[in-house]
């Protein structure tokens, strides 16, 4: 397509349609409807971008490295620098705090660790509000000023909390937040008082938020920003580009990712899947989702799935087993109903990658593991290098194969659960099989609690000699 077929493309509100997944509906709807499932079936939305129009095109590859080096406040941002991928006009108003462009970082220590001979860790912990959430706040709040909405709603763990009150406040929206209450780490419930929106502490779970945000939804004037939206997985699709700008193209044999309310996975799908039909890749890497034990529905239903069907769209089941009352220190995926499993089952599938659970010692371990790099993360994004290490061992990964982490939280995310690893004080508070209350500790393998040490020249070097 010449530049200035693309522009009119741009300029025209673009060919982008809103998308049924569901094979055998596939309705369609205009890319300003205010709807988050199928008016009809009920099924989940994609945005479906015409890549056909860009196909035959110059290499955007260039395009976007140039833009790298701009000034310009899109460019700026990596989200909106593969501009030509996201359902949005040239003129739309973007609310961007400069997401993405995040590390991917080599880990020798998590390497080992997990019988690798390389590992890299891609962190989305580096975002402007500290967690992979910005890449997809940036597009769904500008989706929202070009609805008009007037509030701007989520369900949350914590995060996305977090990243939709700091954007909501750019654009001058009210936001408010439904959160469970005294389930959340108390470092994300300070960045959302702090960026000003109106919290709602909820009697209840995660689920129960997420089923009083689908009662709102046909409040016109609200607009919600939870990863059924499909405009947040349009912009958490990104992560997807550019990661693989940073590999130089060369596509990873493993993607793997923390599961919650399965967004992420889902939109790192349809990144990887854009890339290929583009013709940038050749192949997609495999994507696997690591799920904590104790809040595993999508990892209950994919092993329960017939060996011979895995990787055939035909085995798609209909429904999945919420898990009632889940339960993990990994609070941001302590979700027992993931909207979004669909998609990030379907990613799965096609690109022929696992789900699996880690227990809660082997999180807190693999997190230790991936400070000592030097890099850290919160508890949810230790799952990734945990299941890595199990899938090594289950010969699903191979040790000279290339494997990339993403790492979706920064470290200081949930202090409170570093301090206790370290002090050896972090515990499980769970129930026996009689209903009774337990509380399961987690035994350190890589403890580093401070120490107190004599004000003296002497005792700090004892200090230093007893640890070499
Ligand atoms: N890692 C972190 C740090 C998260 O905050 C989340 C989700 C996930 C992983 C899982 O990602 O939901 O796309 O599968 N946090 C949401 C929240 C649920 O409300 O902040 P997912």
């Amino acid at each position: 397509m010449s530049d200035a077929i693309a522009k009119t493309a741009q300029k025209s509100g673009i060919a982008a349609v809103q998308r049924c997944i569901v094979h055998g509906c596939a309705a369609q709807f205009g890319i300003r409807e205010q709807i988050y499932v199928c008016s009809r079936c009920g099924g989940p939305l994609e945005i479906e971008i015409p890549l056909e129009l860009l196909k035959s095109g110059p290499d955007l590859r260039e395009r976007w490295r140039a833009r790298a080096a701009s000034h310009d406040p899109r460019d700026r941002s990596g989200v909106w620098r593969y501009r030509e991928l996201l359902p949005f006009d040239n003129d739309a108003p973007v609310v961007t705090l400069f997401e993405g462009n995040t590390p991917l970082y080599d880990a020798p220590r998590s390497a080992k660790y997990a019988g690798l001979t390389a590992l890299r860790l891609k962190h989305q912990g580096c975002n402007p509000t500290a967690s992979f959430k910005d890449t997809g706040m940036t597009t769904t709040v500008t989706q929202a000023k070009l609805l008009g909405a007037r509030t701007v709603v989520c369900a949350s763990t914590g995060n996305t909390a977090a990243s939709l009150a700091a954007y909501a406040a750019r654009a001058e929206l009210q936001c408010a937040i439904l959160l469970p209450q005294g389930q959340i780490s108390p470092a994300k419930l300070a960045q959302s008082m702090d960026y000003g929106a109106i919290i709602c502490e909820i009697a209840g779970n995660f689920d129960d938020c997420m089923r009083l945000i689908s009662e709102l939804a046909d409040v016109p004037s609200i607009y919600i920003a939870n990863s059924v939206n499909p405009f947040r997985i349009e912009g958490q699709k990104t992560v997807a580009f550019e990661l693989l700008a940073q590999c130089d193209w060369r596509v990873p044999d493993h993607v793997v990712v923390p599961g919650g309310n399965m967004g992420n996975s889902s939109a790192l799908g349809k990144g990887f899947d854009e890339m290929l039909r583009l013709g940038f890749i050749d192949r997609l890497p495999k994507l696997s989702i690591i799920q904590s034990e104790g809040s595993a529905p999508l990892a209950h239903l994919f092993a329960a799935l017939p060996t011979s069907d895995i990787a055939a769209d035909a085995a798609f089941p209909d429904e999945i087993a919420p898990v009632a009352n889940p339960r993990t220190l990994a609070t941001a995926i302590k979700i027992g109903a993931p909207v979004s499993w669909k998609k990030a089952l379907r990613a799965v599938l096609r690109t022929r990658g696992s789900v699996l659970t880690v227990s809660e010692q082997e999180i807190a371990d693999a997190k230790a593991i991936i400070g000592r790099d030097g890099i850290g993360c919160e508890p949810a994004s230790a799952t990734t290098v945990a299941g890595i290490r199990k899938l090594v061992v289950a010969r699903k990964i191979h040790t000279g194969e290339s494997v990339v982490a993403v790492l979706t939280g920064h470290v200081l995310k949930d202090p409170d659960y570093v301090s206790n690893y370290h002090r050896g004080t972090l515990a499980l508070e769970t129930l026996t099989e009689q209903g009774a209350a337990k509380s399961v500790p987690i035994v350190g393998a890589f403890r580093n609690a401070p120490q107190k040490v004599a004000a003296t020249k002497v005792a700090i070097l004892k200090s230093l000699e007893s640890r070499r």
